[in-house]
């Protein structure tokens, strides 16, 4: 039998999975199950870069497991899990760092922009965020990583340490991962503020997120970053109005972009319209994750069920990896 392609992802559990987490990574991840043995985690170990208080860290956590299941993973065909549920990713983030070099840990984009957004909290776990993601991959050996165009650069160290290790100790034992988005390029969707990415911690306002009421979803949209309109046939738009063609692209029908990106060309449209549409189908798209997010929140037992036995699938599969890692570098065998 032909074996199957592993995929595996994971998501900090710094606050309520958004369009963004949708469109870049978990929608791919509901698609992936039903083919592939799938392994999708929430990254809570990477989620201490920013010192949460314990009591957050537990109830986040809880929330985006809960989230992940209202998107559509299904615990019986993928494997969901809690980084930290896994110790031994600490012990291969280990091995891995004895062979990671400052000067390239600090040319990663993510690093230098938390590192300006905390200035005062540039920590080692910061600055080696990509070896601990590396370890999260590769002690799953997975294949393909569903992720957010974000994340690309991080997977490119991933690659480089997994190809490290194997040249290091002459084993063809790590495969080398990909990035991974079923409409073949990475996704990035785009904030309500006007310009760059759709996050959690890009201020007010600028992400949807999947849980959240008609109400505020409508107000948001409705205080979007615009401008006075196009003034010539067929212009180029520019990047707030880019934003909302694309994320109108996302939830709505082709008709209805299409009705709107002609508007647009002979200089008729009215963003007020345009907003109005883009709420509706959000709010309608978003309405039944809502709605599941809810009934989940209310059945505790289901959730820690779900958290057991993703912990022990995930960690039997780590541990036939590691065992052979402490081989390869030579250690004893105590597991
Ligand atoms: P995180 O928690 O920031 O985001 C989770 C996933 O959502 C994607 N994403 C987006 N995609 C498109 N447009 C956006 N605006 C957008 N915002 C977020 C991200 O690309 C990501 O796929 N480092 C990771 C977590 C992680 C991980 C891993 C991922 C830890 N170890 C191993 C994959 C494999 C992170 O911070 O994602």
């Amino acid at each position: 039998m032909e074996k199957k392609e592993i995929v595996l992802s994971g998501i900090r559990p710094t606050g309520h999975l958004h369009l963004g987490n949708y469109f870049g990574a978990v929608k791919n991840f509901v698609k992936m199950q039903e083919t592939n043995e799938c392994y999708f985690f929430i990254a809570d170990y990477h989620s201490l870069t920013t010192h949460p208080h314990p009591d957050n860290l537990q109830g986040n956590v809880r929330q985006v497991l809960i989230e992940y299941l209202a998107a559509g993973l299904d615990p019986e065909k993928a494997t969901l899990y809690l980084q930290s549920d896994i110790p031994e990713t600490a012990e291969l983030y280990l091995f891995l760092n004895m062979n990671a070099y400052l000067g390239e840990l600090e040319r990663v984009t993510t690093f230098k922009e938390k590192a300006r957004k905390q200035p005062n909290n540039v920590n080692a776990g910061l600055l080696t965020y990509p070896t601990l993601m590396a370890a999260d991959i590769i002690i799953q050996k997975a294949h393909k990583v569903p992720v957010g165009k974000d994340q690309e650069q991080n997977l490119e160290m991933t690659r480089t340490y997994a190809r490290r290790f194997n040249h290091m100790y002459g084993v063809d034992f790590f495969p080398i991962p990909t990035a991974y988005n079923f409409g073949e390029e990475l996704v990035k969707i785009p904030g309500l503020d006007g310009s760059g990415k759709m996050g959690k911690s890009e201020g007010e306002g600028n992400a949807i997120f999947l849980y959240e009421d008609p109400k505020s979803i409508r107000k948001k949209i409705m205080k979007a970053v615009t401008d006075s309109g196009p003034t010539e046939m067929n212009q180029p738009k520019p990047e707030p109005i880019q934003n909302l063609f694309t994320l109108l692209k996302v939830v709505s029908k082709p008709d209805v972009v299409e009705y709107f990106e002609e508007k647009y060309n002979n200089c008729t449209i009215r963003y007020g319209d345009l907003k109005k549409q883009l709420a509706e189908d959000v709010i309608a798209f978003t309405a039944p994750f809502a709605e599941r997010i809810k009934e989940l929140s209310a059945d505790n037992e289901y959730i820690l069920k779900v958290m057991d036995q993703g912990a022990e699938k995930a960690r039997a599969h780590a541990l036939e990896t590691m065992r052979e890692v402490r081989r390869i570098i030579g250690f004893r065998k105590i597991y």
